[in-house]
């Protein structure tokens, strides 16, 4: 079991937002309205790690150590939105999310097979890591940098605690859990070949809601991703191939043999569909 190790690890690294966030150093000259506004949807994006966290425990009951893990997790996330909207609470009170607007964020998601949901979560910390990183790089005012700061550590921890549970489940499942994780691997690593930001909250995730079943569609403003992505934070090319080459050094770890790119993962997704027997869920073959 995991949860009683990880809940000591990240324990010992916890901030507080009482004493870890530098609030007397605001400076409201280095505040635009613009940058106001993206802190605001970013702590809605981040209240729905409670749909998630029902998605995790409702498809994860028969893995009662990840489900208990699942409450650091949606601690930790559920404490990213709080300490987005303090910020606006004390320096734009007229951004602060309303309840309604954050509400909006709770559906239900389809069920999903767990080994790939679990690697589609890990890459969106590894990406969400990236992008709080230069989101801290593109703020100028001291207190929201070093916010965004915080936050990108605990992403980037996230990301190592559903590694570990990868781990696990190569022991219990083997072969289906190399297709799974390869088969989102390749998926999540090709961003530079799609149109669209990939981030968990930016998939559609209840056929009977499309297109309104993408966390990102139910925000207030539902375009804000891509244009913070691509004209405010600018993430570039140079930073997705950061994304990307922390996924695949990640991947190449766990199953213990080199990607040095995408295809060359795809390739060995293949081998390991090829060793699977065909009733296997993994073994269908992925367009
Ligand atoms: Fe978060
Ligand atoms: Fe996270």
């Amino acid at each position: 079991m995991l949860y009683p190790e990880l809940f000591q690890s990240l324990e010992s690294v916890r901030w507080v937002m009482s004493k870890d966030v530098p609030w007397d150093q605001f400076d409201p000259a280095q505040l635009s309205d613009e940058q106001a506004r993206t802190i605001k949807m970013n702590a809605i994006t981040e209240w729905a790690a409670l749909p998630a966290t029902e998605m995790f425990l409702r498809d994860n009951r028969n893995d009662s150590d990840f489900s208990a893990f699942m409450s650091v997790w949606f601690y930790e996330e559920q404490k990213h939105a709080l300490v987005l909207m303090e910020y606006l609470r004390r320096f734009r009170p007229d951004l602060v999310p309303t309840e309604e607007e954050l509400h909006a964020v709770r559906f239900d998601f389809d069920p999903a097979p767990p080994l790939e949901t679990l690697m589609l979560h890990f890459c969106g910390e590894i990406r969400l890591n990236h992008w709080y990183r230069r989101a801290a790089e593109w703020h100028t005012e001291p207190v929201i940098k070093q916010i965004y700061k915080l936050i990108a550590q605990d992403e980037a921890r996230h990301g190592g605690a559903y590694l570990r549970y990868m781990k696990k489940a190569l022991i219990e499942s083997g072969d289906v859990a190399r297709a799974a994780f390869a088969r989102i691997g390749v998926l999540m690593a090709s961003a530079r070949r799609t149109e669209k930001a990939l981030h968990p909250t930016n998939l559609h995730v209840n056929a009977a809601l499309f297109p309104n079943d993408t966390v990102q569609s139910r925000l207030p403003d539902p375009a804000w991703l891509e244009h913070w992505l691509d004209a405010q934070i600018c993430f570039d090319n140079e930073w997705e191939g950061r994304v990307v080459d922390r996924i695949l050094h990640n991947i190449s770890l766990l199953f213990e043999r080199t990607f040095n790119s995408v295809q060359e993962l795809n390739r060995y997704r293949k081998e390991v569909l090829a060793r699977l027997p065909v009733s296997t869920p993994a073994a269908t073959p992925a367009a």
